[in-house]
């Protein structure tokens, strides 16, 4: 019998274009229609009218079981909904929607995110049979953010096919249904074919970069940095001739976001186990090009740094560096004693949420209860100072 087993979710947003992903039981055709829809003052969906005017189809008549259908000319920051269809041999149909999704924002439109990591890597250890994450996923969508970003580990074992749907795409279905999302490799999904089959990210796709509204993102993979066989310590590799290293160089050299924000799995900065002091070797990078916001994940805990530079708190322009270990919490992952570098930690179950304005950086630390447990402000001037309250 043909059935949806994943999704629908969503990839790639800009301000044109988006991707619909889903996964069937077995190889059909897929077909994606997207559907325009009028701000109303009461009515079905929110605010919004139902679905009523047809924008675009589009259809892949070569059967697949991972579908990836693109949607193109669309408009910036502009919600509709979309219909996902699939055909087998058959003539068995299946279908999902209509379900909202909304294009990127263009520079100067505030938008928000949320940010997690470790729904995998923690289920491991998990005995709450998946609660955390579904309460995760389930809080995060509260906040209706316009995208996502997981700091890698979504799986216990990449390589295992089971994983992604028991740890990510199982407990985030509704979540992913009308939130895009960015994801980095972590030490758990081991750069397995999974991740690149189930994710759509931009070239070179292991580690790329995006701009949504005021704020350019930059992914990186610090597993190729630091493989396994030689982890904590990185290949010596992280430096100029290294193409992750050069493409980051361009990549920062290249934007002039009002906003910097890179993230990657493995932390160069957090008081409990599992720091990766060998990561440090990027932060005169990050320092030289503006990067105002670094999220790493890997220690299963919370943690935000003082604002750093050249290896020392700096109120007046450093980085701050937060590990949003997510999903899980590891008390014993915390060491009794706070590192200089450290400004607040925590061993909950959490995820960030992030408004971005031309001026802010809101961030706020949540717990899976809904509980607010940190937050911080960064406030950039016209002349680009910045100050944190
Ligand atoms: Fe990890």
């Amino acid at each position: 019998m043909l059935t949806i087993v994943k999704g629908p979710y969503l990839q790639r947003p800009t301000t044109e274009t988006m991707t619909i992903m889903w996964e069937t039981s077995e190889p059909a055709a897929g077909q994606v229609d997207l559907w325009a829809s009028e701000r109303i003052h009461s009515g079905h969906r929110g605010n919004y009218k139902p679905p009523e005017r047809l924008v675009s189809s589009v259809r892949h008549a070569e059967p697949a079981t991972i579908h990836r259908l693109a949607l193109r000319g669309l408009e910036p920051g502009t919600l509709y909904f979309y219909q996902i269809y699939a055909e087998n041999a058959a003539g068995e149909r299946v279908q999902s929607g209509p379900h909202p999704l909304k294009t990127a924002v263009p520079r100067g439109v505030p938008f928000s995110f949320t940010v997690t990591s470790e729904t995998g890597g923690y289920s491991g250890f998990d005995v709450t049979d998946g609660r955390i994450n579904r309460n995760i996923f389930r809080r995060m969508g509260q906040y209706r953010p316009d995208i996502a970003l997981f700091v890698g580990d979504l799986v216990n074992d990449g390589h295992r096919y089971e994983d992604w749907e028991t740890y990510f795409f199982g407990p985030g279905k509704e979540f992913l249904r009308s939130t895009p999302f960015y994801s980095c490799l972590g030490n758990h999904e081991d750069h397995a074919e999974w991740y690149d089959a189930f994710m759509d990210f931009p070239s070179p796709r292991s580690y790329y970069s995006f701009d949504y509204g005021d704020v350019h993102f930059t992914c990186l993979d610090s597993t190729e940095w630091i493989p396994s066989a030689s982890y904590p310590h990185s290949a010596g590799e992280i430096r100029p001739g290294n193409a992750q290293f050069d493409f980051l160089v361009r990549d920062l050299e290249a934007y002039d976001a009002r906003w910097k924000v890179v993230f990657f799995h493995y932390p160069p900065y957090v008081s409990g186990g599992y720091q990766v002091e060998d990561l440090r070797q990027i932060c005169p990078l990050l320092e030289r090009y503006g990067v105002d916001l670094v999220i790493n994940s890997h220690t299963i805990v919370y943690e935000r740094s003082h604002p750093l530079r050249s290896g020392q708190v700096d109120e007046e322009g450093g980085i701050v560096y937060l590990v949003a270990g997510g999903a899980g919490a590891m008390p014993e992952w915390l060491l009794p004693k706070r590192e200089w570098h450290t400004s607040q930690s925590l061993a909950v179950p959490h995820f960030l949420q992030v408004t971005a304005t031309s001026s802010r950086l809101e961030i706020r630390a949540i717990d899976e209860e809904g509980r607010l447990f940190d937050s911080f402000r960064i406030r950039k001037g016209n002349d680009g100072k910045k100050t944190y309250d």
